[in-house]
């Protein structure tokens, strides 16, 4: 197959572009496109054969559930049954935009989609390009993030290009996303609703509206212990070892620096994944840094990550060496990634 890329503006797609992706999409292909978050590669959500296209192209396993996209209030209905009153409130005021409700599904949508689970994760992405794709398919579109399988979401079209060319017929190129890390998942279908994912709406943005919602953050392993990181864990990953430091800043700069220095001694290559502020007191290392913007401004660090991950694997390091963010506000699904592609290791580091 081979991968056709369209340039559009991401605020007024031209119509031509749209028009040629949602035939696509009409005829069960699939579409890379851009959302607010990352890169997703849609297909039909209401044709199982499409959404059969999309676990084979991204080599996803068929037990990990799709989100079903929708591009206006009303569809909410055709994809999901009766969602409660809280699913409601939160639709209104974060839609759309990056929020995923788990809801009851609707028998339109194929039970493949979610897993053969009998719930069905639903978004209203805020992107002028998704919208326009949607409105003109007539189709709600079933997207995962557009990298194969475990690798780092993409947040331009170079990298979904990287990861499936000749994989999907058709990538709408509308340069970098906004926001970055992906959507936060909420599930409703339970009495209490929880956050599943931590995203782009951060928790305390969802207890403004809803203070009784549940969110259980991983606990960091105390010391250097390993967890045993589990196969669901390996997420985000770049084809690099990840080493997360966690502790006071002075402390981990120091012990950054050691480690750069033990990684070479093993005839190894490391990187730095680094804040602006760190990246003089590490400047005399020498080696691959990648510039992620200051700490104090997570919407920059979020919208920077994943494009950091995948430059480094190009500078071809062995291991990425970074310090962890607060967890504050958006800091906390840059930690969620940042965990997850160090397959669970946290370096605790004292004074
Ligand atoms: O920002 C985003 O959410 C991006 C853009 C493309 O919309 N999409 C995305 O999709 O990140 P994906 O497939 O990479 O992640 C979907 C997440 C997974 O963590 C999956 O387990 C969860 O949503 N999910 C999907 N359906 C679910 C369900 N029925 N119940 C619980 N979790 C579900
Ligand atoms: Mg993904």
């Amino acid at each position: 197959m081979t991968t056709e890329v369209m340039a559009v503006d991401p605020a007024e797609p031209d119509p031509s572009a749209i028009i040629r992706a949602a035939a696509e999409i009409a005829a069960g292909g699939l579409v890379a496109f851009p959302t607010e978050t990352v890169y997703g590669l849609g297909g039909d959500a209401t044709n199982a054969d499409a959404v059969a296209k999309i676990f084979e192209a991204k080599g996803r396993p068929t037990t990990d559930p799709l989100i079903v996209h929708i591009s206006h209030f009303g569809e909410l209905e055709d994809v999901a049954v009766e969602p409660p009153a809280v699913a409601r409130r939160l639709a209104e005021r974060f839609w759309p935009g990056p929020l995923t409700l788990v809801l009851r599904r609707s028998d339109k949508i194929p039970s493949s989609v979610s897993a053969g689970l009998d719930t069905v994760a639903v978004r209203y992405p805020n992107h002028p390009v998704a919208i326009a794709l949607m409105r003109a398919s007539g189709k709600p579109i079933a997207a995962p993030s557009a990298n194969r399988f475990s690798r780092p979401s993409p947040t331009r079209a170079e990298h979904v290009l990287a990861d499936l060319r000749g994989r999907v017929r058709l990538v709408l190129d509308g340069g970098p996303t906004q926001v970055g890390v992906e959507s936060t998942v909420v599930d409703c279908t339970c009495d209490l609703p929880e956050v599943l994912r931590p995203g782009g709406v951060t928790v305390e943005e969802l207890r403004s509206v809803e203070p009784n919602i549940a969110y259980a953050p991983r606990q960091a392993e105390s010391s250097q212990a390993v967890s045993s990181p589990g196969l669901l864990l390996k997420h985000y990953s770049p084809r690099a070892e990840v080493q997360l430091f966690e502790g006071p800043r002075g402390a981990v700069l120091t012990r950054i620096l050691a480690e750069i220095d033990e990684v070479a001694s093993q005839g190894k290559a490391a990187g730095l994944l680094a804040y602006t502020e760190d990246l003089v007191p590490l400047a005399g290392a020498r080696i691959p840094s990648f510039d992620l913007g200051a700490a104090a401004t997570p919407d920059v660090v979020a919208r920077k990550l994943f494009e950091g991950l995948r430059w480094l694997d190009e500078q071809a390091v062995d291991v990425i060496l970074v310090r962890s963010p607060s967890r504050e506000s958006l800091g906390e699904a840059i930690w969620d990634r940042l965990y997850r592609a160090a397959e669970g290791r946290v370096i605790r580091v004292d004074d």
